[in-house]
Formats: C-alpha cells, structure tokens, sequence
C-alpha cells in the first residue's frame, strides 16, 4: 500500500508554482500500488486528481480529495533494424527521456525537447512543439482502468490523438492512470526542420548538415530564449490553444487586422496565433500585482513571485475577455484548472 499523506502542499507539485493543499496525496512508485490503493474502497470513493509533472495545471483552490503523483521510473529499449521502441515509466521527466534517447540517436523526439513535464501526461494532451507531435512518435501505453482494475494497452489510434488533445481528456478523464509510453523512434533520422525558427538558428550557427543532436540543442535555445524556465517563474507554457475558426470567421478578422498571423488548415478551416491576438489586445509582458503574461510570448500566463492561482485565473479570464471584444475570437485554455 502507498503511504497516504494527509494535508499537503502541491506548491512543488505544479509548475506556476502557487500555494493549494491536498487533503490526501499518495506517491505511486509502481503499478501495484495502484492496484493496493484501489483494493481499499475508502480511495476508490474518494474525489481524486492525477498528477505528473504538474506543468498543465493552475490551482485556483485547495484540493479537498486524494491527489495521486505518477513517480513510475525506467526507460528500456528494444531495437528491430531501424526502429527502436522505447518504453518509459510514466514518472519519468519528460525532457530526461528526450536526453536519453537523442544521446543514443534514436530520432524522433529532438523538436520536443526541453518541454516540461512527465512521460504519462505526454500523451494526456499529445505535447507537441517545433512541427513535432507527440502522436508522430507515440506506439502504445500502458493504462491502468481505475474502476475495473485492469492493466490495459492504448495503441496510437485508440488515444484519438487531436491537436493538444486525446481520449484521455475526454471520454476516459480522471478514469485511467498511464503507467508507462512506448515510443516509436528511428535510428534512420529523417529530421524535422520545417518550422521556421529552427531553419533560421541552424543558420545562424551554421550548420549545413544537422544531427539529432543540434536539432536538440536548436530548440533548446529557441525554447529559453522565448520562454521562462518554470524552475525560476512559476508557469504552463502555452495557456490557451491556438483557435481554429472558419475561413469566414478569418477573413472577417483580415479584413479588419490584414497583419493577422495564421496557418491554413485542411476543411476551410484557419488556425489563429494566440500569442499574436493577445499581443494585440496589449497584454503582452503585463503584469497585475505579481501575476502576469511573458515578455516574449503573450500565451504564457506567469507567477512572478506569489500569486495565487485565483490572480492567475482572473488575468485569464481578462485576456479571453478581451480577446473575444477585439476579433470575436473564443480562447479556450489548455491549461487544466482545478
Ligand atoms: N506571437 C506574437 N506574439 C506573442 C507570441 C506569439 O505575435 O506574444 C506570434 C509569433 O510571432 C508567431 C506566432 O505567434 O508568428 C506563433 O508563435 P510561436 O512560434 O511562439 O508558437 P505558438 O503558436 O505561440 C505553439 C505551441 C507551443 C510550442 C510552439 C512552438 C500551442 C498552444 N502552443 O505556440 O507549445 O512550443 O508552438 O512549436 O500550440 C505549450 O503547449 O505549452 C507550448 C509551449
């Protein structure tokens, strides 16, 4: 049975880094923890919250029920030719697997470094960055079902990956715990360097032919140089979603806004930068008492000190607000309020 602590603080337990407590919190270390845990009808009963690295969430409140933290550790790997599938536990820090597999080359994950989090929420909101989704390289993962108790596996099709979305934050939310992911990599790099700002570091550092290695470290630099390190200034990255609207509903803004910056979707369908609309309603690197938005990227709400989640929810609810006034655009967060 997991030790059961009672009255906590999650203060180190998410990433903007806000005061809320847990009433119960329980460290999983294996799976049969879970299955201990859930023998006893007291937990299964019982409200509860699963966390990983915490870097999606904002508590706005304390948690009157039992928060339950991943910690399941490993990485393994097995290779066939040139596809490695590597299998990490789901308390592993996303960004110590990412190092682990571009030390040995497996490709597939360079453009996701450096973003926070744990290997089981990787798949919760299909994490994605620099032209790269985590669906492009999930295999499968291991899932245990907390009402029935079984040890399930998820394959890539059967998570309904979407963007920043999947099956595990709709129809099965709060119903299974991610034990550990399989990922699908290559020892046959085929890079990814689409995106525009890798394109322009590599040049910038001059280099013509790039490993898995200097993607890597290119993202690296692109990631702190726009964004704060959660380690120094409580945050989530991204807060909202990019909106996807009609192309009507994006003409409409053109008309009005012709700098608009946007990327065409398939279905007459445009995505809108967030960022850039929150930018426009002036937000960008405001600051209300000790809550506020990143000096270089508007989408990143931030705790500059002690804020409370409330402070940050309420600058939220300002910028969708706002947003909606100036283009008629709805933000929805990404972030998981609690
Ligand atoms: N922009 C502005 N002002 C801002 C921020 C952005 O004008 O304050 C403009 C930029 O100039 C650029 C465009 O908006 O033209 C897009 O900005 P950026 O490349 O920074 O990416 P993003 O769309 O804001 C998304 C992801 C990030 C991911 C980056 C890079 C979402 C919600 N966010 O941000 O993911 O790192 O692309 O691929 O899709 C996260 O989800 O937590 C996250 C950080």
């Amino acid at each position: 049975m997991p030790e059961i602590l009672e009255n906590i603080s999650l203060k180190n337990f998410n990433t903007f880094g806000v005061e809320a407590k847990a009433r119960w919190f329980a460290d999983i270390n294996k799976e049969d923890d879970l299955i201990n845990l859930f023998s006893d009808p007291k937990w299964m009963s019982t409200e509860r919250l699963i966390v990983g690295g915490g870097s999606n969430m904002l508590f706005t409140q304390d948690f009157d029920g039992l928060v339950i933290r991943v910690n399941i550790k490993g990485i393994t790997q097995i290779e066939d030719g040139d596809d490695v599938y590597v299998t990490a536990g789901g308390g592993e820090v996303w960004n110590n697997l990412v190092n682990y597999c571009v030390d040995r080359d497996f490709a597939g994950m360079e453009n996701l470094s450096l973003i926070p989090g744990s290997v089981g929420a990787s798949p919760v909101q299909n994490i994605g960055a620099y032209g790269v989704e985590l669906k492009d390289v999930f295999f499968s993962c291991r899932a245990y079902m907390i009402e029935t108790g079984a040890i399930l596996s998820f394959s890539n099709t059967d998570c309904k990956f979407d963007y920043r979305d999947s099956i595990f934050k709709k129809e099965l939310k709060g119903k299974v715990i991610i034990t550990a992911v399989t990922y699908k990599l290559s020892k046959k790099p085929s890079l990814n360097i689409t995106y525009g700002a890798i394109a322009a570091e590599l040049q910038n550092r001059e280099i013509e032919a790039p490993t898995i290695k200097d993607i890597s470290t290119v993202v690296s630099a692109i990631r702190v140089s726009k964004l704060p390190d959660p380690s120094t200034i409580g945050n989530a990255g991204s807060f909202f979603k990019n909106p996807v609207v009609s192309k009507d509903t994006f003409e409409r803004i053109q008309s009005v806004f012709p700098d608009t910056v946007h990327y065409c979707l398939p279905n007459n369908t445009v995505k809108l930068a967030a960022g850039w609309l929150i930018e426009q309603c002036g937000w960008k690197g405001k600051k209300i008492g000790q809550a506020g938005t990143w000096k270089n990227q508007a989408l990143v709400l931030v705790n500059y000190g002690n804020a409370s989640g409330l402070d940050i929810y309420d600058i939220s609810e300002k910028i969708i607000l706002d947003v909606k006034d100036k283009f008629g655009v709805l933000l929805e967060r990404e972030v998981n309020v609690i």
